[in-house]
């Protein structure tokens, strides 16, 4: 797995947790929002469907009021006559939507019934709304039971309208009858008043709600506007008799009114049994609802029933069901969104480092023409662009030393050549030499003292003298001889070569300085070829030094590396820096011509490295050259070159 992916994944990780519990988080929140706004729309609704009955209640309570002061009524009470006011009783009683029209003597003695004409004679001070206008002498109204006899009793056919089919219903208490026979009634009563303003009856009246649907319906309407959620009213209201409904429009699974059918046995118990307000979630009939249920009171205070009003639960639920898919819907598209995104972002940071990866590897393989294509301005672009700098730096270095490898194979190569044509030529040469150094000996040995001749034969003799000189450093060059090597004092050595050079002139005005270290041990050397290497380095010094000036020899000994180290220094004019790589070169000379053959410190060179040791040179224009020669103790062979 690259580095991008796992970037990209630990990304995606906290999107989708962020996105996750935002959205678990906001669906709750609103679900639980819109649910509590719809409880406080309950809570407001049953209030107002209160009121609605009480408005209903109220007209109820003026038409008794004003009808019972109708001067009909008064005259034929006071005349003794009630039966005169019969037909304008019944004319009243169909007119205002009625089911019973009473009225009573000033003692509660029923003398004439709209309802049930000449059923008259029984008494009904005991009905506590007749009792409220009698104590009174004000109208009163007021929820009220009527038994079976005493609906038959007001009005014929009230008993029959008002039986009702009891409904098995989930969630209710067990019923022990199958048919209820009272009647859940509406009533008013108001006293018939006298000219003297005393009370000369009662005349009462009221509805049967059980099966009248006016009340329910208009709270209805009135507070849900008939607004339905998949066929069904989103708004329902009830009114009870007891636990059972009588007038309702909650629909049965037949679509009918939920008429006969009874309330959950948790409602009963608050509001009927109990007397108080119930709000909350309640199974109504076949679904849930948001519910709220009030006690309906008769005039006395006693609970007779209830009013309810619903809120239909379902299209909260799936608001709040939605709304989580919705939130779902959005997290999932945002991680695909987020997922997507990311392989292009990885993508796009990968591929150049990919091709950097790739890059590096074809020039660590050694193909220094590999270079990375740049087409962004970011970071990795920078870095791209340093890559390739590098690389091309690498090739151009590249191209350098192979270059001067090369040249120095050119050079070797020609060395060699020379050396062996050299070597050639010195062989060649050396006969003849011989002959001419021999011979120009010979002659001058013969020639009288005064020969003209003898300055010229003199001068062959020296000149073929320094040529055979020449000739043999070449060949001593040219065909090293192998060391003859024994154990020797080094110091001594070097001494020996002072004392074959200090009478020459040369030497004259050079101060030798010798700091030999005292426990100087002794090597393993050729002293022959290490005298030739110390003389060589004397004479260079003293004809640097142009014979005047002060050189310096140091001996030492490193025990921890059981090295001998000589060190050679002088005041002389200095090597140049570009000549100091070349000054070991064979036939490398500053002299002039056949002053110097240039092969002093290249047979140096070749006999300290036959003894496996090392010369270094550091010198300064103008101030002096230093020479360090190291040697192991015990020779090349223990040195282990
Ligand atoms: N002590 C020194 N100070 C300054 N230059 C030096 C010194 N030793 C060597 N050199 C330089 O190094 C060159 C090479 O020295 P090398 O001994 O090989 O040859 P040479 O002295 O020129 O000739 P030859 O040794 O055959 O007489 C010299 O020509 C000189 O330029
Ligand atoms: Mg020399």
């Amino acid at each position: 797995m690259s580095r991008f992916t796992k970037l990209m994944l630990a990304f995606l990780a906290i999107i989708i947790l962020l996105s996750a519990t935002f959205s678990g988080v906001a669906a709750f929140v609103i679900g639980d929002r819109v649910l509590a706004e719809a409880a406080n729309r309950v809570e407001s609704d049953l209030n107002a469907a209160e009121e609605m009955y009480a408005a209903n209640a109220g007209t109820l309570y003026d038409q008794v009021r004003l009808s019972a002061n109708h001067f009909y009524l008064r005259d034929a009470l006071r005349a003794g006559q009630p039966e005169q006011a019969f037909g304008e009783l019944l004319v009243t009683m169909n007119d205002e939507d009625l089911d019973f029209l009473t009225v009573t003597d000033g003692g509660g003695t029923v003398l004439l019934r709209a309802g049930n004409a000449w059923v008259v004679g029984d008494s009904q001070a005991g009905d506590p709304v007749v009792a409220a206008a009698l104590q009174t002498g004000l109208p009163a109204v007021g929820s009220a039971v009527f038994d079976e006899a005493r609906l038959s009793l007001e009005a014929a056919g009230l008993a029959e309208r008002a039986r009702l089919e009891l409904v098995e219903t989930r969630g209710a208490p067990e019923a022990d009858e199958t048919v209820e026979t009272t009647g859940l009634m509406l009533v008013a009563a108001a006293p018939v008043v006298g000219y003297a303003g005393e009370a000369i009856g009662v005349l009462y009246g009221g509805r049967l709600l059980n099966g009248r649907f006016e009340i329910v319906d208009k709270i209805r309407d009135t507070l849900f506007r008939g607004v339905q959620y998949e066929g069904t009213d989103i708004g329902t209201a009830t009114l009870f008799l007891d636990d059972l409904r009588i007038s309702t429009n909650v629909l049965s699974d037949d679509g009918s009114r939920a008429v006969g059918t009874r309330v959950s046995e948790e409602v009963y118990q608050q509001v009927i049994l109990g007397g108080e307000r119930y709000l909350g979630r309640a199974y109504v009939v076949n679904d849930w609802y948001l519910t709220g249920y009030d006690p309906l009171r008769s005039i006395d205070g006693s609970v007779v029933g209830m009013i309810y009003v619903g809120l239909l639960e379902r299209p909260y639920n799936d608001l709040k069901t939605r709304s989580t898919l919705l939130f779902i819907g959005i997290t999932l598209g945002g991680v695909a969104l987020a997922t997507a995104l990311s392989i292009v972002i990885s993508r796009r940071l990968s591929t150049p480092v990919r091709a950097l990866v790739k890059a590096s590897r074809r020039v660590a393989e050694g193909d220094l023409e590999a270079r990375v294509a740049v087409n962004t301005h970011d970071e990795i672009a920078e870095l791209a662009g340093a890559f390739n700098r590098m690389a091309a730096a690498l090739a151009a270095r590249d191209e350098q030393l192979k270059e001067f490898a090369r040249k120095r194979i050119m050079q070797s190569e020609r060395l060699a050549v020379v050396g062996q044509l050299a070597a050639d030529v010195a062989h060649e040469l050396n006969n003849p030499l011989q002959g001419i150094v021999t011979y120009s000996h010979l002659l001058l040995e013969r020639m009288p003292a005064d020969d003209p001749q003898r300055k010229s034969v003199d001068k062959i003799a020296v000149q073929a003298a320094r040529c055979a000189t020449i000739i043999r450093a070449l060949l001593d060059f040219s065909r090293p001889k192998k060391p003859q090597k024994k154990t020797a004092n080094l110091c001594a050595v070097i001494e020996e070569c002072f004392s074959l050079v200090e009478d020459r002139a040369l030497f004259h005005n050079i101060e030798v300085v010798r700091d030999y270290t005292d426990c100087l041990p002794e090597v393993v050397i050729d002293p022959a070829q290490m005298q030739q290497v110390f003389l060589n380095l004397i004479m260079n010094a003293a004809e640097a030094m142009g014979g005047v000036g002060r050189l310096t020899v140091s001996t030492h000994f490193d025990v921890e590396r059981e090295m001998v180290q000589v060190t050679l220094g002088d005041t002389g004019h200095g090597i140049r820096e570009e000549d100091l790589g070349r000054i070991f070169d064979p036939f490398f000379t500053t002299k002039e011509v056949g002053h110097g053959t240039g092969l002093g410190l290249a047979i140096s060179f070749g006999i300290i490295k036959e003894h496996g040791g090392t010369i270094v040179v550091e010198s300064q224009i103008g101030v002096g050259t230093t020479f360090t020669i190291e040697l192991p103790l015990g020779g090349a062979e223990e040195a282990g070159s």
